[in-house]
């Protein structure tokens, strides 16, 4: 199995980056429960033959879809051996916490946060900006508000992010019980960020309305573009009006080791909290998202539990879990060679992806997306050319039409994957915006 899968990884570049699923492959997926046991040999023939050809395709170079990142062999060796230890990180005394806390410790050290700040490995950056979200709601509400929910307080809380955030800020919103509408959606400028005046308007229309502001989230490294808020100018609004002030890194905050592009994430530093992913830029296997919280015993009380074996167990663990259970050895295969991490893999992407516009520019990609190209915060911040750009939002469906036939031509000449996504312009979903996707 171990060279079936070095094997598949080390020629990667001979295969196709993405193609189709057979109906007769699909259709072996669809039977029932198995009677019997299945020999492990039948069970790995199965996996070489009909799942491993019809992968996403994100482990390929030329794979220029969406954010993924292309994970690498010694995170899939690291996941052996975690999976191996099998641990569970619920309470006791045993290394893989010790791991997990040097990671934050590690953290901590790169956003220049204080001991105090805590850490938690979570399924990715949507589960981040959920407990982002909780935590300032226990902040602004204080911690009665698990007891008694968000009714009793009689606020209407409002938090602030632009219109090129991640749609799960706004499920966050939802799922935090002070709903997706409590989401006041800031325009962005031409760098496709955050509008600091319409911020400050936007603020100062909600309060004199009764509302109550309590979270502004920034973005280091948007979906669509790359663009990174002015993190140092919202940082200072969340001072001076009392906010709580997340950073949504998932693309970009792992930035902060590289020299380039660190100046841009100015004013992460004074964040409250940041959720990233090292399964993106990082290329560690999914999935591995993390939080850092400036303020660790407020994280604490928002997730502790009061009473029974669980608190008992808590504390045995120094008060140091609030939700995480899976030992996630792989950042450390990849964080023991921080340096490797952007200096040498992820730049491996970004050169794919820059031959790959080039190759783009070079005839296939309309002149109205190049132009706009040049614009965007993904050409100046360095992020994101795997991505292609979002069309504008002026473009008829017949021209619509006309680009995603294109793209599909080149993705089908087998070489390169690219997503072909048109931004809503409101994270809170396609509902709400007037900019659906056209239907070719
Ligand atoms: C800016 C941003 N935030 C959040 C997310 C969600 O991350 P995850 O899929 O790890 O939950 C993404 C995913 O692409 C993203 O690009």
């Amino acid at each position: 199995m171990l060279d079936d899968i070095l094997d598949y990884i080390e020629n990667i570049r001979e295969r196709p980056v993405w193609q189709p699923i057979p109906d007769s492959v699909r259709e072996r997926f669809h039977a029932g429960v198995p009677t019997g046991p299945t020999d492990l040999a039948a069970v790995h023939d199965e996996f070489m033959r009909d799942i491993l050809p019809f992968a996403t395709g994100n482990t390929h170079p030329g794979f220029m879809g969406w954010v993924h990142g292309g994970g690498n062999v010694p995170g899939m060796l690291a996941e052996m051996l975690a999976a191996g230890l099998n641990a569970n990180l619920g309470g006791r005394d045993h290394m893989p916490i010790e791991v997990e806390r040097q990671i934050t410790h590690w953290l901590r050290q790169l956003f220049d946060f204080p001991s105090s700040a805590s850490g938690l490995f979570v399924t990715g950056t949507s589960m981040a900006n959920l407990l982002g979200v909780l935590i300032a709601r226990t902040r602004e509400l204080g911690v009665e508000v698990r007891r008694n929910g968000v009714a009793p307080a009689g606020k209407r809380l409002v938090a602030y992010t632009s219109a090129a955030a991640h749609g799960c800020i706004a499920q966050a919103m939802d799922l935090s019980g002070l709903g997706s509408a409590a989401l006041h959606v800031v325009p962005t400028n031409d760098l496709h960020q955050i509008d600091i005046d319409a911020l400050k308007a936007a603020i100062a229309q909600d309060r004199n309305a009764g509302l109550t502001p309590f979270l502004v989230v920034g973005t280091a490294g948007t979906v669509d573009t790359g663009a990174i808020d002015d993190l140092a100018a919202l940082a200072g609004i969340a001072r001076q009006e009392k906010l709580w002030f997340h950073v949504d890194g998932a693309i970009g905050a792992l930035a902060i080791m590289s020299p380039d592009i660190a100046p841009r994430l100015t004013g992460i530093q004074q964040a409250d909290s940041i959720a990233l992913d090292f399964h993106k830029w990082g290329q560690v296997p999914y999935d591995a998202g993390f939080i850092l919280v400036r303020d660790g015993a407020l994280h604490r009380d928002t997730f502790v539990l009061a009473g029974g074996v669980f608190a008992a167990r808590d504390a045995r663990a120094g008060g140091r879990r609030a939700v995480a259970l899976r030992f996630r050895a792989r950042p450390v295969a990849r964080l023991s060679r921080a340096e490797d991490l952007v200096h040498a893999e992820s730049l491996r992407h970004r050169r794919a992806g820059r031959d790959d516009l080039a190759h783009l520019r070079a005839g296939a990609l309309p002149r109205d997306q190049d132009r706009h190209l040049a614009r965007t915060g993904a050409a100046r911040s360095g992020f994101a050319q795997h991505r292609l750009l979002p069309l504008s939002r002026r473009r008829s469906r017949p021209a619509e039409c006309e680009d995603r036939r294109r793209f599909a031509r080149i993705r089908y000449r087998g070489a390169i994957h690219h997503h072909h996504r048109q931004s809503s312009g409101d994270p809170r979903g396609d509902r709400q915006s007037p900019h659906r996707a056209a239907r070719c």
